[in-house]
């Protein structure tokens, strides 16, 4: 599917669910948030209906994201729909991998080819006041058990943010020296709860460069990445710079959203969500409605311009 600035999408990132296990700062409001009624949530049925149409419109690759897409129960019977799409090459998925010490080998067996991992700090407090409850422990266990199970190559992602790991940088970048792990740090965006947040937590991916000058660039292997990569001399992992804000690769984008009541969001940063439940007994029209949606995908986001970005991510999955 071609959107009218020449941009194959061919990437759809599918939030399952917009619970989790944990209560990022950043994220989720302390208090916690309304859940969505169960029978608001899109069915097992009914995503791999509308990821049918979406395979046979030239999508090929799938992610899953959150919240925390392994709360739902069963998640792995999804995996094993959506591989069953011959289209479908890629299946990954975000997570901030607690589950995953229990779960890695039943959703590789299922068919999920690899997982980005969300991990902002390796200290166990800092991690357990940033998540508020959380234990580095589970996390860096999934971690270990993911690479066991194969869900290779593994990418944590760091959201940097000033005055909590910023002194940290040296130490994930280090993780890739000696463990063929890509460490991908992300400049923290706008959206939802950071929103009303002191401009001192925003620091720029330059900050990476800054304290670790011996990174080299490297080319991406994917293209369409939102990531630069670099590494470090002998470095058996990559690390990648993913920086929405200071430097935007909207002209590269390649992807469309689906939150977990099935609304398509053409673009993260736009605040346009088409609903798709309702089209979903209905094949013609939903294909008519991905392709004029997708064609009509905004240009680029105006973060850089002060905007926000009203839906909170743990609807969007990142
Ligand atoms: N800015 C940048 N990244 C964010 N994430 C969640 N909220 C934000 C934000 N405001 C990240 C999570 C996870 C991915 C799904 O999105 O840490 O890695
Ligand atoms: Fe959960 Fe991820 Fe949000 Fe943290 S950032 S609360 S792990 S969805």
């Amino acid at each position: 599917m071609f959107d009218r600035y020449g941009r194959n999408i061919n990437y759809l990132r599918i939030s399952v669910t917009d619970r989790c296990n944990l209560r990022c700062k950043y994220c989720m409001p302390a208090d916690g948030v309304e859940k969505i009624p169960c029978e608001d949530i899109l069915s097992y049925e009914e995503i791999d209906r509308i990821v049918g149409v979406m395979a046979g419109l030239g999508v090929t690759k799938i992610r899953l994201t959150g919240g925390e897409p392994l709360v739902r129960p069963d998640i792995v019977t999804l995996v094993k729909k959506i591989r069953a799409h011959p289209q479908i090459k890629e299946i990954t998925m975000t997570t901030n991998g607690v589950y995953l010490e229990e779960m890695a080998q039943s959703l590789k067996e299922a068919g999920l080819d690899r997982v980005n991992i969300s991990l902002d700090t390796m200290k166990p407090e800092g991690y357990h006041a940033m998540t508020r409850g959380g234990d580095l422990k589970k996390a860096l266990a999934g971690i270990a058990a993911a690479k066991r199970a194969g869900l290779t190559p593994i990418k944590i992602n760091v959201v940097l943010i000033n005055g909590f790991n910023d002194d940290e940088i040296e130490d994930f970048v280090g993780m890739t020296r000696d463990e063929a792990v890509d460490v991908r740090f992300i400049e923290l965006m706008p959206i939802g709860e950071v929103a009303t947040w002191s401009k001192s937590h925003f620091i720029t991916n330059e900050e990476v460069l800054k304290r670790v000058p011996g990174l080299l660039p490297v080319k991406a292997e994917d293209p369409s990445s939102p990531a630069t990569y670099y590494q470090l001399p002998g470095g058996r992992g990559k690390v990648g710079l993913i920086s929405p804000i200071s430097c935007k690769f909207c002209s590269l984008c390649n992807r469309i959203r689906m939150t977990s009541e099935g609304y398509l969001k053409p673009c993260l940063h736009s605040n346009e969500e088409i609903p798709l439940r309702p089209l979903v007994d209905s094949p013609d029209l939903l294909e008519a409605t991905l392709r004029r949606t997708v064609f009509n995908k905004p240009q680029e986001h105006h973060l850089e311009e002060g905007n926000i970005i009203s839906r909170e991510m743990f609807k969007i999955g990142g």
